[in-house]
């Protein structure tokens, strides 16, 4: 049987294979790329409403020779029309990978288990692993080198917060993230990050101050306060989060030109005022542009080897 590579954490790429897709995506931007999806079905499984990654994958996939299949939210329901592993088999048989944004990460591990052609998580409850990806390469086009650099994340420990934290380390830099107590990033992310790098320079810090979190940052990045699927709990996040608004003046206590950034979409007046995309040191809308490059970059990667010709039986 071939094995599969499926990218549902950040992790599952080694840090020599981030830093090589990262440098992918910067050459196929400079100099074009080839068709290594000629003849290939993808399909985009959305349980989540979505701008970006959908109109990114499904351009990238047509751009690399491929064909995209779109399934929405009202069309599948996974784990509860039908059970994960159901529409994993049938999927299998159909499609060469699958993008997939889902609500439990759970059922992306049991969706990725039980196909046989690999699965990209377009975002779950746990992980934004390709938005970290277009970050990375972001952040390398502004800044030249990432290996030094310190992120700092001001905000609720969510799964913009977990790839970053575990894909920082992964390229020599050092992260720093200030949550509301009760909204940190998990120990266990933490300390899987500090693991991924044990350089003395590279250092990973959860606290509850902006302002320290911010010192020293070359990138000041910050996500909704309230995720997709947590609408219910806006009000009261919104009142805990008071403090936590990434505006000029906290952006001014980083290193002088420091980037900002914000993976969209932006709920204006809580965590960013409005204008603050518009910042001089703003590069959301180029870090929103680079999904689209950096995916190519991971789509090539994961599953751009030649088709394996299915033996025929007569
Ligand atoms: N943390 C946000 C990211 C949106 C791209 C969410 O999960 O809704």
């Amino acid at each position: 049987m071939v094995s599969k590579r499926d990218f549902l954490s950040i992790t599952d790429f080694s840090p020599a294979e981030t830093v090589q897709v990262i440098a992918r995506a910067r050459q196929m931007k400079a100099e074009g790329w080839g068709q290594p999806l000629a003849g290939k079905h993808i399909a985009l499984l959305f349980e989540k409403p979505s701008l970006r990654t959908r109109v990114s994958f499904e351009v990238g996939i047509h751009q690399l020779g491929g064909f995209s299949v779109y399934l929405g939210q009202q069309e599948v329901g996974l784990g509860v029309r039908e059970p994960v592993y159901d529409v994993a088999r049938v999927l299998s048989g159909y499609v060469d990978g699958i993008v997939a944004r889902v609500f439990s990460h759970q059922h992306l591990v049991e969706l990725a288990r039980h196909t046989t052609v690999p699965v990209i998580n377009a975002l779950s409850d746990l992980e934004h692993p390709c938005q970290t990806m277009a970050d990375l390469l972001t952040i390398s086009e502004h800044k030249g080198a990432l290996e030094g650099l310190k992120l700092a994340f001001v905000g609720d420990g969510n799964n913009v917060a977990r790839s970053l934290c575990l894909g920082a380390p992964a390229v020599g830099m050092s992260f720093a993230i200030a949550s509301p107590a009760g909204y940190s990033l998990d120990a266990d992310s933490l300390l899987q990050a500090r693991q991924r790098n044990d350089s003395k320079s590279v250092q990973i810090h959860s606290m509850t101050d902006p302002h320290v979190a911010v010192r020293g940052a070359g990138v000041v990045y910050t996500d909704t306060w309230t995720s997709m699927g947590q609408e219910a709990e806006a009000e009261v996040r919104r009142r805990d989060f008071r403090g936590y608004t990434v505006d000029p003046a906290l952006l001014s206590q980083a290193m002088p030109g420091a980037l900002f950034m914000h993976d969209m979409p932006v709920h204006y007046g809580e965590e960013a005022p409005p204008g603050m995309l518009d910042h001089p040191q703003s590069v959301a809308f180029h870090q929103a542009h680079n999904r689209l490059h950096a995916q190519r970059a991971i789509l090539e990667f994961i599953l751009g080897q030649p088709t394996t010709l299915r033996q025929v039986r007569v």
